[in-house]
């Protein structure tokens, strides 16, 4: 059965861009119904409307709970079984995990414990420490936590600068995200 998954993020979306081509490239019986953002400006926003993708704006200026419950009415509206967070900034409730408990994936650019947080790339680069990656986990009502569902490494070298790092923690992503979420689905159906 087609696994329906909407996707929030708040930024780039280079992450949203990457599952979408990984499903059109696998024929994946997965459908994307729609890409929504906390940032009306959100590059990912143009992206998916540039492939076809119903988008939306939520409307968190208006505050958490304005913000939170456009995304329970898409959920429900389009009918969604998992909820992707690609990028998006923002917490959600406790309420609202409980609420969707299992259904909501996110990714992180940390070895998560390690890292968590909106800096997770510079914070590991000042740290010195010799090893970071990625990490792709289910949501609960902490940041950057939940059950992990897969994790990559990626090594600092010693010719990096912080632009090639992130380069590469970006690259382990865009693959690690889709194989995460392929085998939560296989999992779940
Ligand atoms: C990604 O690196 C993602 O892991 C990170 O935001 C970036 C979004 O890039 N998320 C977090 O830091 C969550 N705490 P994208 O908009 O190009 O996909």
């Amino acid at each position: 059965m087609t696994c329906k998954i909407g996707i929030l993020v708040s930024g780039r979306g280079t992450n949203m861009e990457a599952i979408v081509d990984h499903i059109a490239a696998e024929k994946a019986d997965v459908q994307v119904l729609f890409v929504a953002s906390d940032n009306a400006s959100a590059a990912g926003l143009r992206l998916a409307r540039q492939r076809g993708i119903p988008t939306a704006v939520l409307p968190y200026k208006d505050g958490r709970a304005a913000g939170e419950a456009a995304v329970e009415k898409l959920w429900q509206e389009r009918g969604i079984d998992l909820l992707v967070l690609a990028g998006f900034m923002r917490l959600l409730t406790g309420e609202f995990v409980g609420r969707h408990e299992g259904r909501i994936l996110n990714i992180h650019p940390a070895l998560l414990p390690k890292f968590p947080g909106a800096h997770g790339i510079e914070d590991f680069w000042k740290s010195g420490e010799p090893v970071s990656g990625v990490t792709v986990h289910l949501v609960d009502d902490k940041m950057d936590h939940g059950p992990i569902l897969a994790q990559r490494e990626v090594a600092r070298e010693s010719e990096d600068t912080i632009e090639t790092f992130e380069a590469k923690i970006h690259a382990v992503e865009h693959q690690l995200y889709w194989q995460a979420l392929k085998d939560y689905i296989k999992r779940i159906s």
